[in-house]
């Protein structure tokens, strides 16, 4: 155990429910719209090995974690994903594969299902591989994906196919959902990207307009009605992007509330984006979960309301939203403390105003977006 500072006044927390295990930030493609922090080379050669991140998955279920992510980057990059697999069934969590499908075959789903995985869920980019290409930076990728999403699908997997929808494939919706009607997918997540990491850099290349996203939203009604007509079970989910709301999402269900993330160097963080806030994060090499949890001041620092700015404060919604994202804050303002300006009660909203208008003025195409890539990393890494 360490000696760093702990906090006092804070309401004690339950124990977290979910674990995301960042496995890797290695991936082979190059989405625009990746959430992964600019500077992600920096892990490249100290990911935690296989047996660190078993003693991960040992304390975070003692501590009475049930479900667990697997993700990245692209998580089947790391060999030793089955033994991790393999533990977690052992450990009894409900374990979830998040993945671009890239690196994995009929013969990786066998031996992932007989080491216990209980859920896959693939991304796709576009129902069009030329727009899929353009974003991810593949043109095999397509195909790939398509195959892995049938491939899962006989192998007895409830499929879950998230697309993260940006101004350049939001226009395809009908064709994309069609395409997941044809791959049988269980549920289908329709993720407004969220604008973190690659995604901020490329912000005003990818933040759709008001007029798409309502054709999308329409879109999606239409699908949810056919699909019932005709007695499928799809489900569809679709989320709203936060530059258009008008109230902030109760991100992450609270600071150090439910959700525990491991990046892939063992950083222990309460979101997966917080590492770019301006504040050290504790490491699983050096601390235990518990300690991190319960006493460190990463975990504590927005727990609770004390640190709440006006309006929040004073708002009878704080106890739903929390004051909104503390990144999102943050990349917006530069205050990490600062009310979510997606709130229209926050004297920071007009910064969301603004980058919806300075978005439509941006004319880039999906191909002139910057693509993560560890290059460019490399230069955020020095920066
Ligand atoms: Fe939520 Fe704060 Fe806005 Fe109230 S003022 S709705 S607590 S973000
Ligand atoms: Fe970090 Fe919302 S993404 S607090």
């Amino acid at each position: 155990m360490n000696e760093h500072a702990t906090s006092t006044q804070k309401p004690t927390p339950e124990a977290p429910l979910w674990l995301l295990a960042e496995l890797t930030y290695r991936c082979p493609l190059q989405c625009s719209y990746c959430s992964n922090p600019l500077d992600f080379a920096a892990t490249t050669n100290n990911e935690l090995t296989t047996e660190e991140w078993v003693d991960v998955l040992r304390q975070a279920r003692a501590m009475g974690a049930v479900q667990l992510g697997f993700s990245g980057g692209e998580p089947l990059v790391r060999r030793d994903l089955e033994t991790l697999v393999g533990e977690a069934r052992q450990l009894g969590f409900y374990s979830n594969l998040i993945t671009s499908g890239l690196g994995l075959d009929e013969a990786r789903i066998d031996t992932l299902h007989a080491a216990g995985l209980d859920h896959i869920q693939i991304s796709l980019q576009a129902s069009d591989p030329d727009v899929a290409e353009a974003v991810a930076g593949s043109r095999k990728a397509y195909d790939k994906k398509l195959a892995m999403a049938r491939a899962v699908k006989a192998a007895g997997y409830p499929m879950v196919l998230n697309v993260v929808l940006h101004r350049h494939n939001i226009d395809q919706l009908d064709a994309i959902i069609a395409l997941c009607a044809e791959l049988d997918a269980d549920a289908v997540e329709l993720a407004n990207c969220q604008l973190y990491g690659w995604a901020h850099l490329n912000r005003n290349g990818l933040l759709p307009s008001r007029e798409q996203l309502e054709t999308a939203e329409a879109t999606t009604v239409r699908w949810r009605e056919r699909l019932s007509r005709e007695g499928r079970d799809m489900q569809l989910l679709f989320v709203v992007p936060d530059y258009y709301a008008d109230r902030p999402k109760a991100c992450m269900g609270g600071w150090g509330s439910i959700f525990m993330s491991v990046a892939p160097d063992g950083a222990v963080l309460p979101c997966h984006s917080a590492r770019m806030l301006p504040m050290s994060f504790p490491n699983a090499r050096d601390d235990s979960l518990e300690w991190i949890w319960y006493d460190s001041d990463a975990f504590n620092r927005y727990r609770g309301e004390d640190w709440m700015p006006s309006p929040c404060r004073d708002c009878d919604e704080r106890h739903q939203d929390f004051g909104g994202c503390r990144c999102q804050a943050y990349l917006l303002t530069g205050d990490p403390t600062a009310t979510d300006p997606v709130c229209e009660f926050s004297p920071h909203h007009h910064l969301i105003e603004s980058a919806r208008r300075e978005a439509s003025e941006d004319k880039r195409k999906a191909a002139q977006l910057t693509p993560r890539n560890v290059h460019e990393s490399r230069v955020f890494c020095r920066a």
